[in-house]
């Protein structure tokens, strides 16, 4: 039906409450009649809320939406939209309310004024006031928010809350100083209040910052927190907070693939380190961008998102770095990490009167994403996990095979040698002493178990083996089931080398949480991992299998996490080390012989994950091979001795028994003061001690 014909029938059946500001002018051509209208409307004459419904009812009704869509567009407020709610409803199915509510939000057209009402509307918070009202029996919102906080809550998680609240938002007027006390107490309420409604979820770092955003625009600590329970429920933020962070990495990597789409050369230059973007993503979906944008330009950021749910995290993220992307491709990696992390400070949005507005909106929203691309992302992800389930499941029948099939020249393939890790740990045995560092996901214990057992050397050789990290390998993949799955790779291990116990296992690396992290946190749910994997490491030390226990690639954090529920504490990190990293890299050498924890080399001749070969500037460099000439040693020889010399035992590998016994002979020889000065002071091959975190990463939400 032809538009001036649907909107006349519209009116005939509507003639007496055709609202009066369109008068008889109203079945006149539909652009003419909405021109009228929007007249009228600059003059002032505004319909009333009822007739505005009622009006708008019937458009749908009789005239239908795109009828509605031409008329309503041009001079309804947001306000309207807002109280016109059948309109809305209606509206929104037609998909057309959001195409506008953007276009509003685009121009600043959300008041703080409106914004709680767009908020509430946006996501239907009171269902979820009402269910929580019928199920408490009390009257209101604020009286449901009130009887939860009533509900005991225990010490401890009181306690955690409250550290997080003194570290949220610092400098801001509400949270700052004496002046700050109130807005400090509601956010704890907010915090508390949520824990007792969604006790599965409970707390965690990131959630603070989004409760204290929540409650800077929306004043009342009932309203934030309804609105907070609204983006567990509605939005599926739950899953982003829960234990584990189930959620998080899916949208890490849809992020990851936006940016890949749109900014094809920044997502090369930021992969070459392979963690920055992740980082940068966790941390936007985590916090909901609350700890990489102002508050006052989160107000927009949260309207974006009530409006298109996770659709607009990606693309403010692609916009973000769009925004940034000159600055971080004339920057190298550690750079980039930086600022990043700093990104508030360095975002110059453009202002009005010193005020953000719409062209600093249109900057944030400068990408669109269609849920395609985000549904073919998904798919991505899903297909990558899978593929490492099937690559384990044929690699390790490989591995297995190689380990006995006595195709290497030397009996235990893949095996690693620990120069000096008895002198350094135990004392009383001769310097030199062999043992064998494998791991479960290295697939070689059957060989080396059986080689060992068969030579009759049990005793003799210092059996190391590793479980992996939560969440990262395919025997780990369910990082609610940290506990049961170490407890079972613990006793598969075993079993596999066939052996009654070892002389130490270690947990092969932190959680899958802070790879993207680069922190053992509990936000993320990298905290509880870590606790859950230690217990069944206490319990397997306890039984006596092993005589020690540790970890490897753990930072500050990690251990933090074991502070108050550990009661054996880690023996043992197993850490890359190697001359050019200086040292102390990291203030690690230090933070480990303080706590009295062994720290232990692997990488020590500059091997990089990359190249799998020990490092050209180690084996052929200047500075080693005259130090190795001075000696009759080989540069391999120093760069081995540098380390252990510092008490660190060290883990290398070779395919070669030449080799092998040549990096025993580190005892029969010394380095001279200038020598063993300038080894200290070489300065590459760079590393990093740990690939799971980094050192400072107690600081990343500080
Ligand atoms: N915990 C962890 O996350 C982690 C990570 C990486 C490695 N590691 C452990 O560290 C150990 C090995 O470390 P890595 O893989 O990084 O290797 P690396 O010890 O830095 O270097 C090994 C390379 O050095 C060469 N090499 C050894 N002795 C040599 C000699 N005398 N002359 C010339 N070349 C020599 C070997 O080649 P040839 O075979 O030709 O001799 C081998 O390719 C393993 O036990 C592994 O488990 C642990």
């Amino acid at each position: 039906m032809h538009l001036k014909q649907q909107f006349q029938g519209a009116v005939q059946v509507t003639a007496d409450e055709t609202p009066a500001f369109l008068g008889t002018e109203a079945t006149d051509s539909v652009p003419e009649t909405c021109h009228i209208a929007k007249d009228a409307k600059e003059r002032g004459s505004e319909p009333s809320q009822p007739s505005l419904r009622r009006y708008s009812v019937h458009l749908l009704e009789h005239g239908g939406a795109e009828l509605l869509r031409t008329c309503f567009c041009p001079w309804a407020t947001l306000r309207d939209v807002l109280y016109a709610d059948a309109v809305c409803k209606r509206w929104h199915r037609l998909s057309r309310e959001e195409q506008w509510m953007e276009m509003s939000i685009l121009n600043g057209g959300v008041t703080a004024s409106l914004r709680r009402a767009l908020w509430r509307h946006l996501s239907a918070v009171q269902n979820i006031e009402q269910r929580y009202q019928r199920e408490l029996g009390v009257a209101s919102a604020t009286e449901a928010f009130e009887a939860l906080l009533k509900k005991p809550l225990s010490q401890a998680k009181i306690s955690e809350i409250e550290r997080d609240v003194h570290r949220t938002y610092p400098s801001h007027e509400r949270f700052e100083g004496q002046e700050g006390a109130k807005g400090r107490a509601e956010l704890q309420q907010v915090l508390q209040a949520t824990v007792t409604a969604e006790p599965n979820v409970g707390y965690c770092q990131g959630m603070n910052f989004v409760a204290a955003t929540l409650l800077i625009h929306l004043g009342s600590a009932s309203d934030a927190f309804w609105m907070l329970l609204a983006l567990l429920e509605s939005y599926h933020y739950r899953f982003v907070f829960a234990p584990g962070v189930p959620l998080l990495p899916l949208r890490v990597f849809q992020f990851a693939g936006i940016v890949q789409r749109c900014l094809p050369r920044l997502w090369r230059h930021l992969r070459e380190d392979g963690h920055s973007l992740e980082i940068f993503a966790h941390q936007c979906v985590l916090t909901l961008f609350s700890y990489s944008l102002e508050p006052g330009l989160l107000a927009f950021v949260y309207d974006a998102f009530f409006l298109q749910g996770w659709k607009a995290v990606f693309r403010i993220g692609a916009s973000l770095l769009a925004f940034l992307e000159d600055q971080l491709l004339q920057m190298d990696l550690e750079d980039i990490s930086h600022h990043l992390h700093q990104c508030k400070k360095h975002l110059r949005l453009p202002r009005r009167n010193g005020q953000l507005g719409a062209a600093a909106f249109r900057v944030l929203l400068r990408f669109d994403v269609g849920l395609g691309s985000l549904e073919e992302l998904e798919s991505g992800f899903q297909l990558q996990r899978l593929e490492v389930l099937l690559s384990q499941v044929s690699v390790s029948g490989e591995h297995d095979a190689q380990a006995v099939d006595g195709k290497h020249s030397i009996p235990f393939p893949r095996e690693w040698l620990i120069p000096g890790w008895a002198r350094s740990t135990a004392g009383s045995s001769p310097a030199g002493a062999v043992g064998k560092d494998t791991a479960l996901d290295y697939h070689n214990q059957e060989g080396v178990g059986r080689a060992i057992n068969e030579a009759g050397m049990r005793e003799k050789i210092f059996v190391e083996t590793k479980i992996p990290g939560c969440g990262m390998d395919s025997t780990m993949l369910n990082v609610f089931k940290c506990y049961e799955n170490t407890k079972r790779d613990l006793e598969l291990d075993l079993a596999k080398l066939n052996l009654s116990y070892v002389d130490l296992v270690i947990v092969h690396f932190p959680p899958i949480s802070s790879m993207v992290t680069r922190s053992c946190n509990s936000w993320s749910g990298g905290c509880q991992m870590v606790r859950a994997q230690w217990k069944a490491m206490e319990e397997f030390y306890k039984q006596g299998k092993a005589r020690a226990i540790g970890v490897s690639n753990y930072c500050p954090s990690c251990y933090d996490c074991l502070n108050s529920t550990a009661t054996v504490l880690p023996m043992v990190n197993q850490v890359q080390l190697h001359l050019g990293m200086g040292t102390d890299p990291a203030g690690i050498v230090s933070w480990h012989k303080k706590r009295g924890i062994q720290l232990q080399a692997y990488s020590v001749l500059g091997n990089t994950a990359v190249s799998h070969k020990a490092s050209p500037e180690i084996l052929t460099g200047n500075l080693t091979t005259s130090i190795a000439k001075a000696h009759g040693k080989s540069s391999v020889q120093v760069a081995l001795k540098w380390v252990v010399s510092q008490g660190i035992p060290a883990v290398t590998k070779s395919a070669s028994a030449e080799h092998l016994s040549a990096d025993l002979d580190l005892w029969s020889w010394d380095f001279t003061d200038e020598e063993k000065q300038a080894l200290d002071a070489m300065s590459s091959p760079k590393g990093s001690y740990s690939f799971g975190c980094t050192s400072d990463d107690a600081k990343i939400l500080v």
